[in-house]
């Protein structure tokens, strides 16, 4: 029983162990800015938080126990200073440490002697509170990120404690002699009530989905693929980063490749998108039937030379204007293949094999097939960002154009070649490019944005270097 549960999860984890295709890089900037975030959090957080009850009891020697109970406590003030945070290699996580805290809390007090019972309020600080801890970063075997306290201290150096109301003349000798074991009691609690913080947050993480949804057509998987990996200096994540069609989850035909992401500059993060990550995308817009684009001669321009119509493509295939008279035309353009992204240093190449299926409109509306030509076609593709997406501007490098059947009979393709090339670059190119200009929103990590990024596009992967704001 025990061993099949392992081999599950072995099984399942491996399913999680493939190649990333989006490698994150957290750097000591992005702890700093996150440790002043989280203070800042804390610091609003910390009035509203709630503190467990404190019980205990004392020795009055032959006389018994006196219990007693601080309860209703809430902080009335904190100085909250900036905790170090750095990342620790030995846990694999975070260390951090806090000198110098100080807290105010008033509360009720209820002591309990035999049948004597008496209460009232008091006013208690702790003052030069220091806590260290460490937190180990790993992943459940569903890519979630988990977090596990590894370590945690915490030590307060003192206390006061003014207590009002009830028998407080009786009770405030008593504290007095006790503060010490009302300090460690409190002492006690702080490290569990961490521990129970962090469980509520990893269930959260655990809950959480780790696909994005990009668009209407496109969602992104983001489980990680491995556990973190802390080093000195920084914290490596990697991801799937594979797209899917929102509607049919199927794979492609190729796979991910490794890549190495460097980081270089002051930067909070680096973030590396492969290759891969850009062509599943493609294959999910592919494989949806998504990539077709039907022309007719209302988006060409009146002043343009050429039109979509029977006479003009008379000057091409001389037999057309004699079969069909006067007609508009209209071009049906579908994508052959999955449009493969390649990343070269600086740009994009992209490889389009596309069909071009030629109608021309009867009078009564009715489409009748003239002819198919195969095109092979690439283009570069300068890819930059801004406004928060992803974009790009392409130009043609190849444009090739065979007839793959007819119903018109056979004609030479090599003029039609050319017009078609210069129409590719006037009517197909600032169409592309406007798709290309609306761009891909980078996945966002909740409400972090990026600040100014650097993006730059190597072999095999695209490098986005970036502070971020919240
Ligand atoms: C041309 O195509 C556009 C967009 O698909 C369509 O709105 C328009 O009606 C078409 N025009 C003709 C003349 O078919
Ligand atoms: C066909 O296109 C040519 C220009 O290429 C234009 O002069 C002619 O008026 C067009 N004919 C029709 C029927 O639209
Ligand atoms: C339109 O005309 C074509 C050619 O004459 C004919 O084959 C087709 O059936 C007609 N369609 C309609 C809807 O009338
Ligand atoms: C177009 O690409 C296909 C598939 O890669 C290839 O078989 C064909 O020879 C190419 N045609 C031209 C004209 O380059």
């Amino acid at each position: 029983m025990l061993s099949s549960l392992v081999l599950l999860l072995i099984l399942t984890a491996h399913s999680y162990g493939e190649t990333p295709a989006m490698k994150l890089i957290l750097t000591k900037k992005a702890l700093q800015y996150g440790s002043q975030l989280g203070t800042q959090w804390m610091q609003q957080k910390v009035q509203s938080v709630s503190i467990p009850q404190v019980q205990g009891s004392v020795s009055l020697g032959l006389l018994g126990n006196v219990d007693y109970v601080l309860s209703e406590m809430t902080v009335t003030r904190c100085i909250l200073p900036e905790p170090s945070v750095q990342f620790d290699e030995g846990t694999g996580g975070l260390q951090t440490a806090v000198t110098g805290l100080s807290i105010w809390v008033s509360g009720r007090w209820n002591t309990h002697y035999g049948l004597i019972h008496d209460g009232g309020s008091f006013d208690l600080s702790l003052s030069n509170i220091g806590m260290s801890s460490a937190v180990k970063l790993g992943n459940d075997h569903m890519g979630h990120l988990t977090i596990s306290i590894a370590f945690c201290s915490a030590r307060i150096s003192d206390i006061t404690i003014n207590v009002q109301g009830g028998g407080s003349l009786l009770f405030k000798p008593f504290v007095d002699r006790n503060k010490g074991q009302i300090k460690s009691q409190i002492e006690g609690k702080i490290c569990p009530e961490i521990r129970r913080l962090v469980e509520d947050l990893t269930q959260h993480l655990t809950a959480m989905d780790v696909s994005v949804s990009v668009s209407h057509n496109l969602i992104m998987e983001l489980p990680l693929t491995s556990a973190p990996s802390v080093q000195s200096s920084n914290l490596h994540l990697d991801f799937k980063g594979e797209f899917y069609n929102a509607q049919h989850h199927t794979e492609p035909t190729f796979q991910a490749e490794p890549f190495t992401l460097t980081p270089h500059g002051d930067y909070m993060l680096h973030l590396g998108l492969s290759e891969f990550s850009v062509n599943s995308a493609s294959y999910a817009y592919f494989s949806a039937g998504l990539l077709q684009v039907q022309i007719n001669d209302s988006m060409i321009p009146p002043s343009s030379p050429f039109h979509l119509n029977t006479s003009f493509f008379g000057s091409f295939i001389p037999q057309l204007p004699k079969m069909f008279p006067n007609m508009l035309m209209e071009l049906h353009v579908v994508a052959r293949e999955v449009p493969m992204f390649r990343f070269i240093s600086d740009e994009v190449d992209l490889g389009l094999l596309a069909s071009v299926k030629a109608f021309a409109i009867h009078p009564n509306k009715t489409l009748v097939p003239l002819f198919k030509l195969n095109i092979n076609s690439s283009f570069t593709c300068k890819v930059f960002f801004s406004q928060g997406k992803m974009r790009g501007s392409a130009m043609m490098n190849t444009f090739t154009l065979a007839l793959a059947s007819s119903e018109v009979g056979i004609f030479q393709t090599t003029i039609l070649e050319n017009v078609m090339k210069i129409g590719m670059k006037t009517m197909f190119l600032p169409k592309l490019n406007a798709k290309l200009s609306e761009g891909t929103v980078l996945p966002s990590f909740h409400q972090l944005h990026l600040d100014n990024p650097v993006v730059k596009v190597e072999v095999g992967f695209v490098a986005i270097s970036s502070d971020v704001t919240v």
